[in-house]
């Protein structure tokens, strides 16, 4: 009898050291083996006229009750300035590819049809010198895309005469006597969108050609700026255009070229018409989006191989200036407007492409989550005069000191978190030494249901001491409201040293980042 009872003991010391050991993972940064640098701009915006995502959601206009800065609203300013937005893709999307920039300078502004998001009446308030504006108080680069499927090329060339001359030209003339005498600096330009689709279902060839133009003719003549010009290219996993663009980008010729090709992909979990919920759903839709959005690995390495075809000095960045998760519209609003709530789920969704694009630093150099407000997967909600920030906002906040830090290697067995038939790796891991000189480490804890004690070891270099903060929610599909704007915030992690190594427990479903001062 006693024999059995130890025999017993034994199995559950066995047993309960093998959930440890599962419940345990060593994460080992390689601070000897620097990579390339994590471009600021991976956590770019994008902004189109669209819903309420330009109007109300950034202009309110000068006479407005909640409180702006000629017409911009000074909350949703201030939050994205916390997140030191880089750069801002305007004014559309679809959109883009139907604007008319005149009809959105000077005194009188003459509306349109929008034609695409809802056919509702585009007052061309908000244009050109109120982008400018705003992208000033952010702090942000400009990165504006032209009309390539509607519009001569001359149009775009001379939008980028209004931007970018100076006064002796009287285009240049025109934008000082709407109040703005000095050039604007345009960091990017988008040589049309999506013209597979929206942009005027192009074929490749037809497309090269037409981008061939507008990669001569667009041009900046603001010395103080240099301009990249970002041509169309894929969709998705689809490679015809990255083909063509780059096979083009090969032979081109003196007299144009381009600096960043387009990636559009969105994370649907299950393609289009739109089926996922963004919230109210349970784990088999958590898991769905989840290795629907870890796609984006095989895109971006699909992609990369084309361009280290015909580009192996990666002077091309790979420009993923549309992602992010694209549900179902909240019930009771336009369809059109692509309004959505956004929950924990889509911080670890947030967290684990920026950790792809990061990986893939040396050719992805920008991207642009679709969209900043009140649209798609969004950083801020707003009504009227109340705003609420969103989780994928707070992974964006805690992220910062990835911005422009160099990329250090981390090594990890990840193990698995299963649901059903869907298998993806459990924990998810980058690494980076900040412009601050400190390392920073973002651990990402997939699984919904289980924490994991993380261990995390150092490789060259010596720790004096480590704090860190922590995105988890009650449940997976926890949301902030305008009622309960605080239910999914960050808070400090509890993160301890020991034997040189820094651990820290992550709960389900959550977003970790350490500090670690060297
Ligand atoms: O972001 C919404 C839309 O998605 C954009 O307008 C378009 O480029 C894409 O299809």
């Amino acid at each position: 009898m006693k024999a059995i009872f130890l025999t017993a003991a034994m199995a559950l010391t066995a047993a309960s050291s093998l959930a440890q050991a599962e419940d345990r993972i060593t994460v080992s940064v390689d601070a000897t083996a620097p990579g390339a640098k994590i471009d600021r701009r991976i956590f770019g915006q994008f902004a189109e006229h669209l819903g309420s995502g330009i109007y109300e959601g950034i202009w309110v206009g000068k006479d407005s009750a909640i409180p702006n800065t000629r017409g911009i609203r000074n909350d949703v300013v201030a939050a994205l300035k916390a997140i030191k937005v880089p750069v801002v893709r305007w004014p559309g999307g679809c959109f883009a590819d139907e604007y008319h920039w005149r009809r959105g300078i000077g005194p009188e502004r003459k509306p349109s049809m929008n034609a695409n998001w809802g056919g509702v009446i585009e007052p061309n308030t908000f244009g050109t010198d109120e982008f400018f504006d705003f992208a000033s108080q952010v702090g942000a680069e400009a990165y504006v895309s032209v009309n390539v499927g509607s519009a001569p090329v001359s149009e775009a060339a001379e939008w980028l005469e209004y931007m970018t001359a100076s006064t002796g030209d009287a285009i240049g003339a025109e934008r000082a006597k709407n109040g703005h005498t000095d050039p604007y600096k345009v960091a990017f330009v988008g040589l049309g969108n999506e013209s597979w689709d929206c942009g005027g279902g192009m074929t490749p060839d037809f497309y090269v050609s037409q981008m061939k133009m507008h990669a001569r003719f667009d041009r900046n003549y603001n010395p103080a700026q240099p301009m990249q010009r970002v041509a169309v290219g894929p969709n998705g996993g689809d490679t015809a255009y990255t083909e063509a663009v780059m096979k083009a980008y090969q032979g081109r010729s003196w007299a144009w070229g381009i600096e960043g090709l387009s990636l559009h992909a969105y994370t649907t979990g299950g393609g289009f018409p739109i089926s996922q919920k963004a919230t109210g759903f349970g784990e088999k839709e958590y898991s769905v989006i989840l290795k629907d959005t870890l796609g984006m690995e095989n895109l971006i390495a699909t992609h990369s191989a084309i361009m280290d075809k015909y580009d192996p000095e990666k002077k091309v960045s790979l420009v993923v200036d549309e992602w992010g998760a694209w549900y179902a519209p909240t019930p009771g609003t336009d369809p059109g407007f692509l309004m959505q709530q956004n929950t924990q789920r889509d911080a670890v969704l947030a967290a684990l492409n920026i950790n792809i694009f990061a990986r893939h630093a040396d050719r992805v150099r920008m991207a642009n989550i679709a969209q900043m407000i009140n649209v798609l997967q969004a950083m801020i909600l707003t009504d009227k005069e109340k705003m609420l920030l969103t989780p994928t906002y707070h992974v964006f906040e805690m992220y910062v000191p990835f911005q422009d830090a160099t990329f250090i290697p981390v090594k990890l067995d990840a193990g698995v978190y299963s649901y059903g038939d869907i298998s993806l790796p459990r924990v998810d891991a980058i690494a980076a030494k900040g412009t601050d000189g400190k390392l920073y480490v973002s651990l990402t804890n997939v699984d919904p249901n289980k924490p994991v004690e993380i261990d995390t070891a150092f490789l060259g270099v010596k720790v004096k001491s480590v704090t860190g903060e922590t995105l988890s929610a009650p449940k997976m599909d926890s949301a902030n409201t305008f009622d309960a704007p605080n239910i999914v915030a960050p808070k400090a992690a509890t993160v301890r040293l020991k034997d040189g190594k820094a651990v820290v427990q992550l709960a389900p479903a959550s977003v970790t980042v350490l500090a670690i001062t060297l």
